[in-house]
């Protein structure tokens, strides 16, 4: 289990506070999948990376399987079953693809996991993993390589973003399976499907850094709509801010 308990992030900028993340608390059961989801720069990708360690929280604490794991750096979480697949993949120079699933420990497997996300092993192993890689190729082996790691808590940021539809909803299958097995692993998957949602087990919704929604998609999904509505001024005519909407 995953448990957040009043998280907070803040940043300085421009000689001000900026909070980023208000006083989260959320708990994740093992064998669900979560869809976490909001408009652009409520803080979805800062809620990853503070749980993957790499931010910082200003307040509150983060519990993995009842241990406080707040102090702890990314390699150590990453121990722990963690893992994390970028919103925007870091490009690895030098290095290749083989050697990515070799550092994942994944050395025997990476074949089948690039199968998975629709890449040929015999065009992509020895391939670099830099820059000469498309968008979506890098974020099919973001995909990949989070998978190959086996974790128990399995975040991917927005997954679907900048691949073909014609592997979009594979991918999008792919990242609730580890859930779905039976064995207790968490798959929390920033997104923006309308789709995706719908067969989540709980939808999260993120407004300007608080938690304003969380539950199963027949009742989040109205409140997104009321919230669409509302960001495009059809109901209160623009003049509230859509965490208004909730009030
Ligand atoms: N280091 C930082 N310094 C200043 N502002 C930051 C920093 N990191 C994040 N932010 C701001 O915090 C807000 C939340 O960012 P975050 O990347 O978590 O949003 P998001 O919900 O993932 O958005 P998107 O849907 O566009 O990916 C944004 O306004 C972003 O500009
Ligand atoms: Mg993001």
């Amino acid at each position: 289990m995953l448990t957040l308990e009043n998280l907070g992030v803040s940043v300085g900028e421009n000689g001000r506070q900026k909070d980023i993340l208000k006083n989260i608390n959320l708990e994740l059961l093992p064998g669900r999948v979560y869809a976490l989801t909001g408009p652009n720069g409520s803080g979805k990708t800062t809620l990853a990376k503070a749980v993957m360690g790499l931010v910082r929280p200003t307040s509150g604490r983060i519990l993995w399987e009842g241990r406080d794991i707040t102090d702890l750096d990314i390699t150590a979480r990453a121990r722990e079953g963690i893992a994390y697949a970028f919103q925007q993949p870091v490009r690895f120079k030098g290095l290749k693809i083989k050697d990515l699933f070799a550092l994942a420990g994944a050395d025997g497997r990476a074949a089948a996991y690039l199968a998975q996300v629709g890449l040929c092993a015999a065009d992509y192993l020895e391939r670099e993993a830099g820059s000469g890689l498309s968008g979506g190729e890098a974020k099919r082996l973001e995909v990949a390589l989070t998978l190959a790691r086996r974790p128990r808590l399995a975040i991917f940021d927005e997954p679907e973003a900048g691949v073909d539809l014609w592997v979009q909803e594979r991918l999008l299958d792919l990242v609730a399976a580890p859930a779905r097995r039976g064995q207790g692993v968490i798959s929390l998957v920033i997104t923006h499907s309308e789709k995706f949602l719908q067969q989540a087990d709980e939808v999260l919704l993120l407004e300007e850094g608080r938690l304003v929604e969380a539950g199963p998609p027949d009742r989040v999904w109205p409140q997104l709509e009321k919230d669409l509505a509302c960001r495009w001024g059809n109901e209160c005519g623009g003049e509230r801010g859509a965490a208004e909407c909730y009030r």
